[in-house]
């Protein structure tokens, strides 16, 4: 295995955690890393604040620059793979060139959710996905502007933050009754719709757009409600799509993400995938599920480059993941949906904790501004440990004490 060549498509957190991975368990094989973006790995969760907020001293790669270098990683920044032949084993490149490999991590990442009604506009419409959108964002969101966010999400609720924060006015419009739908549970959203209001952002929830155009120089939009918003520029935000289009056309198993095993392996004996475009097997579930979380990223690409060598992954544990909005850090563990919810603390007034319960069980949970207890939290979620719901309820007992019998 030692002279095999492992490539890697895809050079965003996945990829060159992957490619880290690699060589930390000892692959002194070739690893090649290709992107098609210009710029060097980097991490998505600062593009939203620190880079709006910062941008002078603002830091989102992944790793220092000769980090590649001295890890022996051949990194091809700017370059497209654009097709994948499993049985010849080699991918093609946008430059005409063909690369052989003897094992393939797919990274590939999603893309935003496109809204033609907006994109018809033209101008002044911006999405985040990347640094190149953070950096044309930070000349749009500006003191004073108008910024219409469009989508309620991740995405939408800390753009509406850092708009504020930079002096901006905010206006958000969420088609869906609640904000972050996706990934919160609804009892947060009163309490996440107060936080931003009480900053002067405006919220209109539950109502879509359905007609938008140019009028007298400033965005009008016109809602299912019939309410009429205008603004300078509109950013939205209303989802990803995993990018699964080399996977599809190489003929591996694809829905809705590219399908992975708890080793992140595809239905190719050569070829795995890894974070935001993988929906891999929960043994716990019985299903497939895909996961939009840094953490995940990470997690999974762990699991490929350790599979890749034929190690044993890690077991996979609940879900993670953590926004920074409105000066509130609030975290997420498990799964959001079926669970009976307890407030540790008094709701609304930070920190303050979600339990989720589900036949005694923990199965999810919140931290407001309690980042601390969050560790204790995933440990109960994963180790299924079991409980009266007094115990549960109880705040003056720790989580960390429940841990190790109560
Ligand atoms: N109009 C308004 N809102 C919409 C529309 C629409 N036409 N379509 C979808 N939405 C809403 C959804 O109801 C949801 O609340 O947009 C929101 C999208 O939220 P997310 O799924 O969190 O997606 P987004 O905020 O775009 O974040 C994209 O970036 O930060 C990461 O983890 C995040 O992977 C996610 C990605």
């Amino acid at each position: 295995m030692n002279k095999a060549v492992f490539v890697i498509v895809g050079a965003g957190q996945a990829g060159a955690v992957a490619a880290a991975e690699l060589r930390r368990n000892g692959f002194n094989g070739r690893v090649v890393l290709i992107g098609d973006e210009p710029h060097a790995p980097y991490e998505r969760p600062p593009l939203s604040k620190e880079l709006l907020l910062h941008p002078e001293t603002a830091r989102c790669q992944l790793f220092p620059d000769d980090f590649y270098a001295e890890h022996n990683i051949e990194v091809r920044l700017g370059t497209r793979v654009t097709a994948i032949d499993p049985a010849a084993r080699h991918v093609s490149l946008n430059n005409g060139e063909t690369l052989p490999f003897d094992r393939l991590l797919l990274a590939t990442g999603a893309t935003v959710r496109r809204l033609p009604l907006l994109d018809q506009l033209g101008e002044d419409i911006y999405t985040l996905r990347t640094l190149d959108d953070a950096r044309v964002l930070q000349s749009v969101i500006k003191r004073g502007r108008r910024i219409v966010l469009v989508g309620g999400g991740v995405v939408g609720l800390e753009l509406a933050s850092s708009a504020i924060d930079l002096g901006a006015h905010v206006t958000i419009v969420e088609q869906a009754p609640m904000v972050m739908g996706r990934c919160s549970p609804a009892i947060l959203n009163e309490y996440l719709c107060k936080v931003h209001s009480e900053r002067g952002a405006v919220l209109h929830i539950g109502t879509a757009v359905t007609h938008a155009c140019r009028d007298n120089g400033e965005i009008a939009l016109t809602l299912a409600d019939g309410t009429r918003v205008t603004g300078d520029a509109i950013v939205y935000g209303i989802g990803v799509e995993p990018d699964t289009s080399l996977a599809s056309a190489a003929g591996l198993e694809v829905d809705n993400g590219i399908l992975v095993d708890e080793r992140a392996r595809t239905s190719h004996p050569a070829i795995y995938a890894a974070g935001d475009a993988a929906k891999q097997w929960d043994p716990h579930t019985g299903h497939y599920r895909r996961l939009e979380t840094w953490e995940n990223a990470n997690r999974q690409a762990v699991a490929a480059a350790k599979s890749m060598m034929d190690i044993d992954a890690d077991k996979v544990g609940a879900p993670w993941f953590w926004t920074d909005q409105c000066g509130l850090n609030i975290q997420f563990a498990g799964d959001m949906t079926g669970a009976q919810w307890i407030v540790r603390g008094t709701m609304g007034e930070p920190g303050f904790m979600l339990l989720g319960v589900c036949d005694d069980r923990l199965v999810a949970a919140v931290m407001v501004n309690r980042p601390r207890d969050m560790r204790s939290a995933r440990m109960l979620i994963d180790k299924q440990v079991r409980l009266a719901p007094e115990s549960w309820r109880d705040s003056q007992q720790s989580l960390r004490s429940l841990l190790n019998g109560g």
